[in-house]
């Protein structure tokens, strides 16, 4: 068998830390119109997706890091190189997903709590929630490209 390295640990997390920012956006933007009929249960299933999605936003910052020092990619390449400009994009995205997952959790979600049922509930809290998916999913397409190359 082949030995286990500690970079590849690392990555293994920071891959397993974005299923789960990814997947549980995904699933929880599936089950929750479901849900909506039964009274707090959409509240809730969001509010326990957010005790696992922000661990998992941690764990990708840290082996991150670490992952940026094991491809042996300096923080001064940011705008030098192509690599480290692949870099600054994705870090872009990486803040513009947790930034818009944030306002969904704390902001709007809390203010949709305390609307009547009968309100509509505006179109902006569907598109934060698939803005920050879709930065997500492009900052791990990014993140595939620089481990290519
Ligand atoms: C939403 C947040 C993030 C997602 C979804 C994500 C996803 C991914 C994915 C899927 C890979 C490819 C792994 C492979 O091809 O084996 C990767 C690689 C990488 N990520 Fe991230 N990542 C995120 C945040 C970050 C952050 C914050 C940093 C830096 C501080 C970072 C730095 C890297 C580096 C340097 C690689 C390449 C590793 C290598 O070449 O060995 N990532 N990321």
């Amino acid at each position: 068998m082949l030995p286990i390295h500690s970079p590849q640990i690392v990555l293994w997390i920071h891959i397993l830390a974005a299923s789960v920012w990814i997947g549980g956006q995904v699933t929880i933007a599936a089950v929750i119109p479901l849900l909506r009929g039964a009274d707090g249960l959409a509240a809730a299933a969001g509010r326990r997706y957010q005790v696992v999605a922000w661990p998992a936003f941690a764990a990708l910052a840290v082996t991150g890091v670490i992952n940026t020092s094991n491809a042996g990619i300096a923080w001064s390449d940011l705008g030098g190189t192509s690599t480290g400009r692949t870099l600054a994009a994705k870090l872009g995205l990486v803040a513009l997903s947790g930034a818009a997952a944030a306002m969904h959790a704390f902001l709007q979600a809390p203010a949709l709590r305390r609307r009547k049922a009968s309100t509509p509930r505006p179109a902006a809290s569907a598109l934060l929630g698939l803005l920050s998916v879709t930065a997500a999913i492009l900052a791990a397409l990014l993140g595939v490209v620089i481990r290519g190359t």
